[in-house]
């Protein structure tokens, strides 16, 4: 994949030895892990290093047009070398979420720095997509991780991480997108009774590419990239510099950086 310079100028504009490595081949999943995991444990100990990164995010262009405010998490991109396949964002929980089984568009590891949740790991008995019945994605792996816990995960694999505490923080280096979207089932309900009413009478259906704010258990939608996203779309997700501030607050406090 091929970059511009202003993709690049945060790389350029310093330099990361620990982000110096060979492209990273994610389809090798145990050698993207061993190498992944590494410079996520050690990014993490790095606290001058990942402050001063966080610090330039929202007044860098790039980075800064990837910062989201989202349905139950806020996303913080820190770094993105797309000739290295190696993107770093900050996931803060916002609200308790429901159970998503899904895969993703790439493949990433994570590790916790604060919080805990339930991953729960899932197997299609068939195909997985919008005709998949609930029924048929069944569980087949839980635990719970938590504060120093990293795993890897290939962009096939189905699984679900629902936050069970708000302000729950994972750091994520991830490789580019291989696809333009991924599905995602709810495998419990979100919203309440009366509104999963007014969405069963409604007349008017919600486009699939969007995360639903109320929705019945077996529902599926697809997350896309920010390419596939309208412009409205990517204002609304957009975070703001008030809310950067907010979390970089939090981050000092919990003494992440
Ligand atoms: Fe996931």
């Amino acid at each position: 994949m091929k970059a511009n310079s202003t993709d690049r100028h945060h790389i350029d504009a310093r330099r990361v030895d620990l982000f110096d490595i060979a492209p990273i081949d994610w389809e090798d999943i145990e050698q993207a892990a061993t190498i992944t995991q590494r410079i996520l444990r050690d990014f993490a100990a790095d606290k001058a290093c990942f402050r001063e990164l966080l610090k330039v995010v929202p007044d860098d262009p790039y980075l800064w047009s990837k910062c989201e405010e989202d349905v139950v998490e806020d996303k913080i991109v820190l770094w993105d070398d797309v000739e290295k396949n190696l993107r770093i964002r900050l996931r803060m929980s916002t609200a308790r979420q429901e159970r998503l089984a899904h895969s993703h568009r790439f493949s990433f590891s994570n590790l916790v720095l604060r919080g805990r949740y339930i991953h729960w790991h899932y197997a299609a008995t068939d195909s997985f997509d919008a005709r998949t019945r609930l029924d048929d994605v069944v569980t087949v792996a839980q635990h719970e991780d938590k504060a120093g816990d990293c795993f890897t995960i290939h962009h096939d694999a189905l699984h679900s991480t629902p936050f069970t505490e708000v302000g729950t923080v994972s750091l994520v280096l991830r490789g580019n997108p291989v696809k333009d979207r991924a599905p995602v089932m709810f495998k419990e309900s979100r919203g309440r009774e009366e509104a999963l009413r007014g969405l069963r009478d409604s007349q008017t259906t919600q486009s699939v590419d969007i995360e639903p704010a109320v929705a019945e258990a077996g529902t599926v939608f697809y997350r896309v990239g920010e390419k596939d996203e309208s412009a409205q779309r990517r204002s609304e997700r957009q975070m703001t510099r008030d809310k950067f501030n907010y979390w970089f607050k939090q981050l000092e406090d919990w003494q992440i950086i």
